[in-house]
């Protein structure tokens, strides 16, 4: 009789568990507008000079396994990259090239949680984080991104909460903090002073710290990124990156895992995730070319990306403008990323949770979302605001008239 392990019941995907209903309901004739999948090529083509260097890469044979943690030419070109961008220096030693940034984190999670480990998440998180966090019988805890007016990561509950597991002795069992920024589900940039304290108390008390920097290009409304990179010089730190969104190419499946130190313990890492890389030979060959292409032509990369950034943009102040009338749901402007995160007045309407909600949205109106349990925050859910302005236009004026349905007052 089949069986499957245990560790095996946490690979699971929320973010694309109402697929298989969303395509029943499309098949049966409904109009479905889906907006919870990151995936912004479908929107906003590839650019044709990454294209045209993944053709070239075909047409020139590169087929064959690439260096197992990645060709010296994409290595050369995300080291130019944090060189250009935030004025780190980082060796080909300190890249190690993923099938996206996905892989980086089954590297980081099998390479350092053992049962009953625990490693440090900031709710609301990007949901991808937990399964192979607990498929390796680790545990999370969470400390908080509290939603006001903004979101602002509570720096203090961090802080409590490290005093905590110092008291109880369990920080010996905590293997890092994570923290996204710009972050999904948030849409939101943190602060230079705040990623500053979180990397130094990290730092004394041996928690080693990841900073997933994925859509680090994507920041608008003036605000001002600010990379781990920068905040946590001279300490140890883990950046992952890679093609899926700053460089519009998901498919390609190219993260990159970035270490910038030469510190022991950046040594040891670059070591440990160059065996994993090892043990499943290469990523895609000519995919890396058109990356390493998409880094090196900055003027082209630049045109792209201004592009791409105004209409994402634009797409999520359409999304807001459109939801801020609701007296059901509070939201906060994004200034990053493509994604738009309100919070639903659940006393309002009849519905008992948000999951409800969301199922709702999809069943009702046809609006497919994401629920905001699966980021650890039940009462929000999670907008992809990629498609045009029609279209979220009128997938909001949809979850309007749904929450206007289900009000209990008039
Ligand atoms: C914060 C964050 N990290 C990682 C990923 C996955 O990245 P990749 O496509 O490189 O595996 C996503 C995708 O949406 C994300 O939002």
């Amino acid at each position: 009789m089949l069986s499957f392990t245990k560790r095996s019941e946490y690979v699971k995907n929320p973010i694309l568990e109402m697929d298989a209903l969303a395509a029943e309901l499309s098949r049966k004739g409904r109009d479905v507008i889906k907006l919870n999948r990151g995936d912004p090529p479908l929107y906003f083509k590839t650019p044709t000079y990454m294209i045209e260097a993944y053709i070239e890469a075909l047409k020139e044979n590169m087929t064959n396994y690439s260096s197992a943690s990645g060709t010296a030419e994409l290595k050369e070109a995300v080291s130019r990259r944090y060189k250009r961008m935030y004025g780190v220096s980082v060796d080909h030693a300190g890249v190690i090239a993923t099938a996206g940034v996905t892989e980086a984190l089954s590297f980081i999670n099998h390479s350092m949680i053992e049962k009953g480990d625990s490693a440090i998440l900031f709710r609301p998180h990007y949901p991808q984080y937990l399964p192979r966090l607990m498929s390796e019988n680790g545990t999370p805890v969470y400390c908080d991104q509290l939603m006001g007016q903004d979101w602002d990561v509570h720096l203090e509950g961090f802080e409590l909460k490290i005093a905590s597991l110092k008291r109880s002795g369990r920080i010996k069992h905590v293997k890092y903090v994570i923290v996204t920024n710009p972050c999904n589900p948030t849409g939101k940039t943190i602060p230079r002073k705040t990623l500053a304290r979180i990397a130094e108390l990290s730092n004394e008390n041996n928690l080693l710290i990841i900073s997933d920097e994925i859509y680090d290009e994507i920041v608008y409304h003036g605000a001002k990124f600010t990379s781990m990179s920068e905040a946590a010089v001279g300490i140890p730190h883990i950046l992952l990156n890679g093609s899926s969104k700053n460089y519009d190419s998901t498919g390609f499946r190219v993260g990159f895992i970035v270490i910038p130190g030469d510190d022991k313990t950046s040594m040891s890492l670059k070591e440990k995730f160059t065996d994993y890389a090892l043990t499943r030979l290469s990523i895609n060959t000519p995919a890396q070319h058109a990356v390493a292409e998409g880094i090196n032509n900055v003027k082209e990369h630049r045109k792209a990306m201004k592009a791409m950034v105004k209409g994402m943009q634009e797409r999520a102040e359409t999304t807001v403008r459109a939801i801020r009338g609701n007296r059901h749901l509070d939201v906060v402007m994004p200034d990053s990323t493509f994604y738009v995160f309100p919070r639903i007045r659940l006393s309002g309407l009849d519905f008992r949770t948000g999951d409800e909600f969301v199922k709702s949205a999809l069943l009702e109106e046809g609006v497919q979302l994401t629920r905001g349990s699966a980021f650890g925050a039940p009462s929000n859910f999670r907008i992809v605001a990629l498609p045009g302005k029609e279209v979220l236009e009128e997938a909001m004026s949809r979850i309007n008239r749904m929450c206007a349905r289900h009000s209990r007052t008039p």
